[in-house]
């Protein structure tokens, strides 16, 4: 059966992004964003997807825009909402929505498991998820890491598996 699951790295207020970008450089964060979803389907909004503009490897690449005619690079797919773009990773065991807000919101209700990096500091970015509700879950620490000289900020890593 197919798992639909979100990832996401978020500050003690919830920010996730500024100015379009990550608002950290946290190295061991996206390894474990990238040895996560490697081999699976990632479903993202157009403005995450403009972060990075090129296909993550090892991955099926989908892309949400309400533009049918927005232009990615070769490997990668636009559909016209999260659920067309579910409905073309149905291949994948597991799906995973990366982000931005508006799709990790819709998808909440509908998650089996929710990835999620807490960075232990508060960032005066733009993005910002409300606060989920994770009392249908049950939640455990996959990781901490403490900082150091490439990690400016401390951060734990939770799985929310729903019950
Ligand atoms: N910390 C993290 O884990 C994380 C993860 C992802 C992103 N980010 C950051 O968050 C920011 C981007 O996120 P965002 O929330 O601003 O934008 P986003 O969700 O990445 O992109 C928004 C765009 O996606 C399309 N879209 C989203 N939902 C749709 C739907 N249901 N149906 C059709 N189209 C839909 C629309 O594109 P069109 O306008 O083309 O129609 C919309 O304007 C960046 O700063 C990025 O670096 C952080």
């Amino acid at each position: 059966m197919q798992n639909l699951s979100l990832i996401y790295a978020r500050s003690l207020n919830h920010c996730i992004g500024a100015a379009g970008k990550l608002p950290w450089h946290l190295p061991a964060d996206y390894d474990f964003f990238d040895q996560t979803t490697r081999g699976h389907a990632i479903i993202m909004g157009r403005r995450t997807y403009e972060d990075h503009n090129s296909k993550l490897d090892g991955r099926l690449n989908l892309v949400v825009s309400k533009n049918p005619h927005y232009e990615t690079a070769q490997g990668v797919t636009v559909a016209g909402s999260l659920e067309a773009a579910m409905n073309l990773a149905t291949e994948s065991q597991e799906v995973f929505v990366i982000g931005g807000v508006p799709l990790l919101v819709a998808a909440f209700d509908k998650a089996d498991r929710v990835y999620e990096t807490r960075i232990n500091t508060t960032v005066d970015g733009d993005t910002f998820l409300p606060e989920f509700d994770f009392s249908d879950f049950e939640t455990s620490t996959l990781a901490h890491h403490a900082i150091d000289e490439q990690h400016a900020f401390s951060f734990d890593i939770y799985l929310h598996q729903r019950h």
